[in-house]
């Protein structure tokens, strides 16, 4: 993440960006963790896949769309509770390889299959429901999972959440993983083949 590396906004997040002012939006993520999400989707095999849990006003969606320019052999899906949400980001074209399903990401994922890039920023399929997401990661497959830094949960409840996910991202046999501790502190962990 380092700032001497960085470049222009792509046009996608510029408009993201736009949105999430108007919708008066905060929980977008920050540019870095954006950034990392655009050179991982940008590594994914033609025929792959790739999953958002949370779409909040598209920032997230737009910097992964943004690692596919060029490129139409890569289907990128984001899940959305809120309906408002879900309406604000029809507002805007996106590639025709992106689509938003509106509902609860624990009801949905099952049904989804697999993927080879997962950005897991919603409440559920994180916080609860981990093990949904980790089931949708197919082999090889890499998972985000950001605001990890457990020194910023005063609510115990919270906290102990936090504490549960790291666990089980540092433990499980399926993973290998490693906590990134910049910004919100991301963890990043591939599904072993
Ligand atoms: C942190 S924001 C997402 C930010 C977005 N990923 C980005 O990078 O800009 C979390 C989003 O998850 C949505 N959400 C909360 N619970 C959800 C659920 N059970 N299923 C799907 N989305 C949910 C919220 O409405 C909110 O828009």
């Amino acid at each position: 993440m380092n700032a001497s590396l960085s470049q222009a906004v792509p046009d996608l997040v510029a408009r993201a960006e736009e949105r999430a002012g108007r919708l008066g939006f905060g929980m977008s993520c920050e540019a870095p963790v954006g950034r990392l999400l655009s050179v991982l989707a940008a590594a994914v095999p033609a025929g792959g896949r790739i999953l958002e849990l949370g779409t909040g006003a598209g920032i997230g969606t737009a910097w992964l769309a943004a690692g596919l320019t060029g490129r139409d052999d890569v289907t990128l899906t984001t899940v959305e509770l809120d309906p408002a949400l879900v309406a604000a980001f029809h507002d805007a074209p996106w590639p025709s390889w992106t689509e938003i399903l509106e509902g609860d990401a624990t009801a949905l994922l099952p049904g989804l299959g697999r993927f080879d890039l997962i950005f897991a920023d919603a409440v559920a399929g994180k916080w609860t429901d981990l093990d949904l997401t980790l089931n949708a990661l197919a082999p090889g497959g890499v998972l985000i999972v950001d605001d990890m830094d457990l020194s910023r949960y005063t609510d115990p409840e919270h906290h102990a959440a936090v504490q549960r996910v790291e666990d089980t991202l540092a433990t499980d046999p399926r993973l290998l993983a490693v906590r990134i501790p910049a910004g919100t502190h991301l963890t990043v962990a591939t599904r072993r083949r």
